[in-house]
């Protein structure tokens, strides 16, 4: 039995198609990551797990059964909280809306704001806490009635790298336990190093599912970053490494370009040359391998409806479709 069963899933905001026949399986015990660029669908998919938004097709179980708010836990986008309210005083009032009652309460609380690391802040009004002790009451609140799966929706977003540091050792603790988490981030660095299996959603469809390494050899490309010295003719060698036929992508940053191939060997020479004929002065060259990141941008940005790759055995593999 999966920890989540998403069988063609399919949302209609008016006319816009915001869920697209999406399907996905979570196994239980990962921690599973779900990507996107903004409006890809990802609160929506979430928002509908949690049963607080209907949906117009298709088949959505959670520990093969319907959705049931007991077993699932969801940290929305935007706190939710009461900001008049203590963290103690949240917390008692979403572990009663959870039906978590008596002598349960006070001890599961008190190992909750322990382990969220909020043990000086119990009496403290919500709306006086920083953003990131903010993050972690919200987390909190979809934890007090222990919860099989929980569901975080951009849970680090805005925090310091210390505070995401805790964040992420929360997950990882909560994980060992033995709960099944997903979690929707746009930093590619905590989805590669946090998530079991990541899905990337692009315009309401599911575009990759696989391991962070997986996705990676699917891109499978060495990436140039070249930088020459700062003017505008790096622009000029941009469009001129579009059209050499082994690029398959140029990314502009504002100090130097990023150009994937996968004959870095042929690719650079040309580069080179090209800067030397614009009397532009290469000041850097570094060639890596593909990240997450650019799994990202090579499957979403661009092109408006890309091919969609399934996983098959934890492996990834192109659908019939684009073998076709
Ligand atoms: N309640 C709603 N009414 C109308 N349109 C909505 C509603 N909720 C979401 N949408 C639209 O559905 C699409 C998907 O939105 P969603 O919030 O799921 O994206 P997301 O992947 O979570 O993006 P982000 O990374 O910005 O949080 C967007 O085009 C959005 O405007
Ligand atoms: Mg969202």
């Amino acid at each position: 039995m999966e920890a989540l069963e998403i069988n063609k899933l399919d949302k209609m905001f008016g006319k816009l198609h915001a869920l697209k026949k999406v399907s996905l399986n979570i196994h239980k015990g990962e921690i599973f990551g779900l990507l996107g660029p903004n409006g890809a669908g990802k609160s929506t998919l979430i928002k509908i797990m949690s049963g607080s938004m209907v949906y117009e097709g298709g088949e959505l179980k959670i520990f093969g059964k319907k959705i049931d708010k007991n077993v699932i836990g969801v940290t929305p986008q935007e706190n939710s909280f009461y900001e008049e309210l203590t963290v103690w005083e949240n917390l008692v009032f979403f572990a009663h809306m959870y039906g978590v009652e008596g002598s349960k309460i006070t001890k599961r609380m008190e190992k909750l704001v322990k382990s969220l690391n909020l043990e000086d802040k119990t009496n403290v009004r919500a709306k006086f806490l920083s953003g990131g002790m903010k993050r972690r009451l919200s987390i909190g609140c979809s934890l007090v009635h222990n919860p099989r799966m929980l569901i975080l929706d951009e849970p680090t977003v805005g925090l310091d790298p210390d505070a995401r540091q805790a964040l992420w050792k929360i997950v990882n603790d909560m994980n060992e336990q033995g709960m099944t988490i997903l979690i929707t981030t746009h930093y590619m660095d905590e989805a590669d190093s946090l998530c079991d299996r990541i899905a990337i959603m692009n315009q309401g469809r599911v575009i990759a599912v696989g391991e962070p390494s997986n996705l990676r050899d699917l891109v499978g490309e060495d990436v140039i970053e070249f930088r020459t010295s700062p003017g505008k003719e790096i622009n000029k060698i941009a469009k001129f490494a579009e059209i050499i036929p082994s690029v398959s992508g140029v990314r502009k940053l504002p100090h130097y370009i990023e150009v994937r191939t996968k004959h870095s060997e042929k690719v650079l020479p040309k580069l080179i040359r090209h800067a030397e004929e614009l009397k532009e002065e290469v000041i850097g060259v570094n060639i890596r391998k593909s990240t997450l990141e650019d799994v990202f941008m090579a499957l979403t940005v661009g092109e408006k409806e890309k091919p969609v790759l399934k996983e098959s055995k934890d492996k990834l593999s192109k659908t019939k479709e684009e073998k076709e």
